[in-house]
Order: structure tokens, then sequence, then C-alpha cells
């Protein structure tokens, strides 16, 4: 599908017209198949937009938590995405304890971490051999450097094909991320992306020609919805002239 930019006058607007939407897309996988599944984002970004899915009046019971990435740090770390999300939302609504999935920073290895959820992933969907599972919803950020998840530039893992959880890497420091195969083969993949440091970045990925090793935001073509929701500040340079 065509991908779709949205962009709202500042951050507040950004995250009240997220919330919409990705409420919109919870109940309607809900109606359709009874339960929704989606992948969240870490970093600063989506904080807001987590505190305020805390206030909202959603079945709990059929929604399923994942993460796309995670730093290797223990739940308690202030880096933890996991951490962030449970104490601005998660630990504030009924949602069952079973239908939150955190990725595993616990074990000795972190690919044995990459591993033990790649199994979760596949149990909890009940995937075929060789089907990738299909997420109702992943929800993105974007690094300054155009990486998304922890699929950071000229990184392995951004030629992990065979894998549906693999080994980030930023600067040394091993991250969990969700591999492009995954993030491609979800119904709806939502971009949620604030701020002037953002967009260079974007105005490569948007470029007709670019390296996708370079700006890996570029590998995200989803068989299902794409959509980029900039605040102005972040999709400045992606007006067209005249504008
Ligand atoms: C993470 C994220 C990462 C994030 C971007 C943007 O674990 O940090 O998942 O991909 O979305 O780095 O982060 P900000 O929202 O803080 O700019």
């Amino acid at each position: 599908m065509t991908p779709e930019v949205l962009v709202y006058p500042d951050r507040p607007a950004l995250i009240e017209a997220a919330l919409a939407l990705i409420i919109e897309r919870i109940l309607t996988a809900i109606n359709e198949r009874q339960s929704c599944t989606i992948a969240l984002s870490g970093g600063s970004t989506p904080q807001p937009l987590y505190a305020a899915l805390a206030g909202a009046d959603l079945p709990w019971q059929q929604i399923q938590i994942f993460w796309g990435d995670e730093r290797y740090v223990a739940a308690t770390d202030p880096d933890s995405n996991y951490g962030m999300t449970k104490r601005v939302w998660l630990d504030l609504v009924p949602i069952p304890a079973a239908n939150i999935h955190p990725m595993p920073t616990g074990l000795a290895q972190p690919q044995l971490a990459a591993d033990d959820y790649d199994r979760q992933i596949v149990a909890h969907f009940g995937s075929e051999a060789g089907s990738i599972p299909v997420f109702d919803i992943i929800l993105l950020g974007m690094g300054d450097d155009g990486h998304t998840a922890s699929l950071f530039p000229h990184t392995a893992a951004l030629s992990v094909r065979d894998r549906l959880v693999t080994l980030g890497d930023k600067d040394g420091q091993p991250r969990l991320t969700l591999t492009f195969p995954i993030i491609n083969q979800a119904r709806s993949v939502i971009f949620l992306i604030s701020g002037a440091s953002k967009q260079t970045a974007l105005a490569e990925i948007f470029s007709p020609t670019g390296d996708p090793t370079a700006y890996p935001s570029r590998g995200v073509a989803p068989q299902g919805e794409l959509l980029w929701l900039l605040d102005a500040a972040a999709g400045e340079k992606l007006k067209s002239e005249g504008d």
C-alpha cells in the first residue's frame, strides 16, 4: 500500500491524532479477529501517547502487547522500554499480565534472548513453520540517524531475513529487535516522529533514491498500511516547494 504521510502542527496534536488512529485500529482488529496484537516502539516520543492510552476505555483482555525492540537492560533500568511503558501505561489499566510480552533481557547471552522472543512470538501466533506472523499494529519511532526499532545503520541486523527477532547493535550496546520480515508483514505500521532533529533523516528516507543501510527506516515497506505521523517540526523538509 502507498505510504500515507500526516503532518500535525505540534507534538500535542500529533499525539492526539496518533491516539485516535491507534484506538481505531485496535478496535477494528478486535471486531474482525477478537484480538489485537500490537508491537510497541520505545524511546521518548511515544511516552505521552502511552500515557494517553492509559486513559482509554479499551477491551484490555483482548489486547496483546509486544515490543518492537528493547535495550538489553533490566526492566527497572531507566533505559528499559518495557519499564517505561509499564510505568506510564500498563500498570494503570486492567490488562492481564499474560497479555504483556516483554522482550527477555535477563539471559546471560542476548542472542539467547532474541531466540527466546522469536519462539514466544511463534508460539503466540501459532505460526506454521516458515510462515511469518502478522501483527495487527507495529508502532515505530525513528532516530535522528534514520534507524527504527533497533535496526541501526550499517549493522548486521538489517540483512537478517530468516529470523523474527535478532540482535541490534547501538554503538556496541546490545539491543533486541524485530527484523524487517516481521515488521513488513504487519497489517498496519505506524511511525510516530517528532522534532526538527528528524528532518534530515526523513528527507533522505523520502528521497527517490537512497541507501537503506544508511537510513534503515527506508526498509519499512509493509504489505499492509504504512502511516507516517509527524509533527511540523519533523516534517518541515518534506513539504513540497511552495507550500
Ligand atoms: C528505542 C526505540 C528507537 C526509537 C528511536 C526514536 O528503543 O530507542 O525503539 O527506535 O524509536 O530511537 O527515539 P525518540 O522517540 O526518543 O526520538
